[in-house]
């Protein structure tokens, strides 16, 4: 059965994914299960996306109540659930103004459509260009590959839309030579998800945030991975001290309902206007409806946030113990709350089969950087499993 469906995988849908053989079909808090009924503790929550876990039952409920009442109605009209999500983030950030779409790239795209017209409208359209730092990724599209700063993913596309800078993360006197009066933003993520889990030193954002100033710059902080919740705090930039001009979200935002937003202070978000951009399904009530029950959830007592503190330290400490236990392995543990990345040696591709052959889920990224993005529920038993998992791989397993 499984089989087959991997064969009709292959058969109707499109390369674009190097997919593992494991046909899914069901998921509750922490574990997953195949077709063929196999159960997996999930360490990853599809790239943090399941931040309370697969189908916490307030999300389940929330959109089947949701469903029943209304899927779909155009944004010529006020949609209640997306008033309210608006409201729940505006209330618990920097921003005064949301925007919704339905996933991160748009998102992305979004955020420098909206830096440019800002840029066009208190300054000049000379004022167009947009900064963004090697080893990034901000979505697949063309504006926002144009903004990846992977060369890799942008080979046969050419040409890009054109007006991108890149320059190394975290090399605050790069930026200072890069940044000129025509910039219009600069996009970073607080950390590097897809770039290996790659957290910038304590002053850079600020500094950043200054040079903007300095040069009339936005700051866009693209937070679709390290938002809602995923490094301690709701969002990523509240570590670092500064407050950004505009935000990205998406994954975590709907627990599995696509959707993704931009959130902006006010004077920026005012360069929208009526006609300026907008989205059929974007903010749509069912994804809106998934959003606010996630983030009432996450803010309710203060739990999940508190527990991700914990479990991220614990995990970490774990790691680090592993470090040392194989020091020919492993180079560095690094992250933040449970947004974690474990850089190997050699290529990790292997360790990820053979995590998931003993029944957990991982990733790997940038090709050495094993990734732990878990459900935010997560307990110190889980943590230990994979552990004990992956202490026996590095020991007995060659990779
Ligand atoms: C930081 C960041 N930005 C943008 C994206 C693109 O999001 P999506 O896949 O929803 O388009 C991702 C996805 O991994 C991401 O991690």
């Amino acid at each position: 059965m499984e089989k087959q469906l991997i064969e009709e995988s292959s058969k109707y849908l499109m390369s674009t994914y190097g997919r593992m053989p494991i046909v899914m079909r069901k998921g509750r808090g922490m574990k997953v299960w195949s077709s063929d009924g196999k159960e997996y503790i999930d360490f990853l929550a599809g790239i943090a996306v399941n931040c309370l876990g697969h189908c916490h039952p307030k999300v389940v409920i929330a959109l089947q109540k949701q469903a029943q009442r209304l899927l779909h109605v155009s944004n010529l009209y006020h949609i209640e659930p997306q008033i309210e999500l608006a409201k729940i983030l505006v209330n618990n950030s920097f921003a005064d103004k949301a925007f919704f779409c339905n996933s991160g790239t748009e998102a992305v795209e979004g955020a420098i459509k909206l830096a440019r017209k800002y840029a066009s409208d208190h300054a000049s359209t000379e004022k167009f260009e947009i900064i963004t730092a090697t080893g990034s990724f901000h979505g697949r599209t063309f504006a926002s590959l144009s903004a990846t700063g992977q060369d890799k993913l942008k080979e046969g596309f050419e040409p890009l839309v054109p007006g991108f800078k890149h320059i190394p993360f975290n090399d605050i006197d790069a930026l200072e030579k890069a940044i000129t009066i025509n910039t219009c933003a600069v996009i970073l993520e607080p950390i590097q998800g897809e770039g290996g889990i790659k957290i910038p030193s304590d002053n850079y954002l600020k500094q950043v945030r200054e040079l903007c100033d300095k040069n009339e710059t936005l700051l866009i902080l693209d937070e679709i991975q390290t938002g809602i919740g995923r490094t301690g705090t709701l969002f990523a930039y509240e570590h670092f001290g500064i407050e950004p001009d505009i935000i990205t979200l998406a994954k975590g935002l709907g627990s599995g309902a696509a959707i993704g937003a931009i959130l902006a202070r006010d004077s920026v978000a005012a360069s929208f206007k009526p006609g300026t951009h907008g989205s059929t399904f974007g903010g749509n009530p069912l994804a809106c409806a998934a959003g606010l029950a996630t983030i009432e959830t996450l803010l309710e007592d203060g739990f999940l946030i508190d527990n991700c503190n914990r479990m991220g330290k614990y995990f970490i400490e774990r790691l680090e113990k592993l470090k040392n236990d194989f020091p020919d392995s492993i180079v560095e543990a690094r992250g933040k709350g449970l947004m974690l990345g474990l850089e190997l040696t050699k290529e990790g591709g292997k360790v990820v089969e053979l995590c998931a052959k003993r029944g957990m889920l991982i990733n790997c990224t940038a090709g050495n950087v094993l990734r732990f993005t878990p459900p935010l529920i997560i307990t110190e038993q889980e943590i230990d499993i994979l552990i004990v998992a992956l202490k026996d791989i590095f020991k007995n397993e060659s990779f």
